[in-house]
């Protein structure tokens, strides 16, 4: 508990209290506590001598910050054209009948967050997603739910 709750000024001590620097402090902070509470921008815009507002601005401009708790595992499926095209959808359709949730959505147990992203770069190999930083492609119906298992056996 004493790690999350330093976690801000650690991640200021580390970074640099300069303005430039607020990215890489905001993405420590997540890194740690999962997501960036009200009182994790306040306390990082007061560290930094900036307005929390401004904190707010950058950090919800950002998909891979994420300002709600989340699960212990974030899954990104690429809504994109090329792999929407390919069949997202069905990859979706089958991640949220496997998880039990909708988009947007945290599993009971607290394993999996269900979310979509834009374009991850993996396009000629779609549909693809991120599990975390973990990208997967060449997805079906059928692998995407074997994926999923595997981090149960994690
Ligand atoms: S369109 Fe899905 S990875 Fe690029």
């Amino acid at each position: 508990m004493r790690k999350r709750e330093s976690a801000v000024k650690n991640a200021v001590v580390k970074y640099g209290k300069e303005r430039k620097n607020l990215l890489p402090i905001l993405q420590e902070v997540k890194q740690i506590k999962n997501y960036l509470s009200r009182s994790d921008i306040s306390e990082i815009g007061a560290e930094m001598g900036l307005s929390s507002a401004h904190v707010y601005g950058v950090a919800s401009f950002y998909h891979f910050i994420n300002l709600t708790e989340q699960g212990q595992n974030i899954i990104w499926v690429c809504k994109t054209i090329s792999c929407y095209m390919k069949g997202s959808n069905d990859i979706m359709m089958a991640l949220e009948e496997r998880l039990k949730i909708k988009i947007g959505e945290t599993t009971s147990d607290g394993k999996f967050t269900l979310l979509q992203t834009n374009c991850i770069g993996w396009c000629h190999k779609g549909p693809a997603m991120l599990v975390n930083d973990e990208p997967y492609t060449d997805l079906t119906p059928e692998n995407v739910v074997q994926i999923i298992d595997s981090y149960y056996k994690k």
